[in-house]
């Protein structure tokens, strides 16, 4: 090792130091040079074999060689910190807007759900609920559906391997809140329901009802025709009349169906209503004494009626969804509408 080849060595690490694009590179000239099993102690480890005439010169040189990388690591140092801190205020502007991400909303079937239970809550009545997977009894049996009836039939009903069954409607509801309070009863019960329908714009092998109970002395028909009247003048608009046509269903003597005038062209016939004026909304009757029985009420003390709407039904032409399907495909650019 010579004095000179030490100078030429100084160059080479400077240009280095100079040269470092970040702390870690930056660091690692300084342990490749200056650490300690770097160039400069192996060199002066070394100088007991140099030239003795050369040894004093070696040894100013390497101590030149020293101070000088490491001032210049020093001095790189800092301009790097510098740099990077300036770096990272020109990359955030404190003045832009935050970004907006949106606000969530309640899917139309909850929004549906959330209304019919606020008008009716005006009118005195609660919300009641019951298990999705029900038994024979609650769902059927105690509802008066004899057990050769139709709907019954697996064709119809989804049922689990140990004879329990998926609610087909929310009526099993009314049984539980029954066989739990004493008359009067005054109660919606929302929920989910499953049917073995095949899929199409219209049917879905699960959907919604509200179904609605009112039970004391002297409930009558035309308590069913006023409040049904009310929630839907509520719901739809102050000019939409109701209508109940005669049906049947085992668990109300007598059954009807209501129907709503159209609220699109008023009764005068349109596409939304298939030119009848009318549109059906709920199933319904005063509740036969044989389910009052079941339960464990007096039939000759008190009457009530019931009601049970498709909630589905109700999102889809009041906010004029074509398709049952969109209502569970979760689409956000669909749900974002509501
Ligand atoms: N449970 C009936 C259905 O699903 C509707 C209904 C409820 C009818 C209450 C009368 C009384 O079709």
């Amino acid at each position: 090792m010579k004095a000179s080849d030490l100078i030429a060595l100084k160059q080479t690490a400077l240009g280095e130091a100079a040269a470092a694009a970040d702390a870690a590179a930056l660091e690692a000239v300084r342990i490749k040079y200056l650490g300690r099993n770097g160039k400069l102690p192996e060199i002066m480890k070394g100088i007991g074999q140099a030239d003795p005439g050369e040894r004093k010169e070696i040894g100013q040189r390497a101590n030149e060689f020293k101070t000088e990388v490491q001032a210049l690591i020093d001095a790189r140092r800092e301009e790097l910190q510098a740099g990077a801190s300036s770096e990272a205020a020109g990359s955030f502007d404190l003045t832009l807007p935050g970004r907006w991400r949106g606000l969530g909303t309640h899917h139309p079937i909850s929004q549906i759900i959330e209304r019919a239970s606020a008008i009716f809550r005006t009118i005195g009545f609660t919300v009641a609920d019951g298990p999705d997977i029900e038994d024979e009894f609650h769902n059927f049996d105690a509802l008066n559906t004899p057990a050769e009836h139709p709907s019954r039939d697996s064709h119809d009903t989804f049922y689990l391997a140990d004879g329990r069954l998926l609610r087909t409607h929310t009526s099993p509801v009314q049984i539980r809140y029954m066989q739990a309070h004493r008359p009067p009863v005054r109660i919606i019960a929302p929920g989910r329901c499953y049917r073995r329908d095949t899929t199409d714009a219209t049917h879905s092998a699960n959907f919604h009802q509200v179904e609605g109970l009112y039970v004391d002395r002297q409930v009558s028909l035309a308590d069913l025709k006023g409040d049904l009247g009310y929630f839907m003048r509520e719901l739809m608009g102050q000019d939409v009349r109701i209508r109940m046509r005669p049906h049947f269903f085992p668990f109300t003597e007598p059954s009807v169906e209501v129907d709503f005038s159209c609220h699109v062209c008023g009764g005068k016939g349109c596409r939304v209503c298939k030119h009848s004026g009318w549109i059906e909304i709920a199933g319904a009757g005063m509740v036969n004494p044989k389910v009052f029985s079941a339960v464990g009420y007096a039939p000759d003390e008190v009457t009530g009626y019931a009601f049970g709407m498709g909630v589905e039904r109700i999102a889809m032409i009041l906010y004029g969804v074509p398709d049952i399907r969109m209502l569970y495909e979760n689409d956000v650019r669909f749900l974002e509408q509501f």
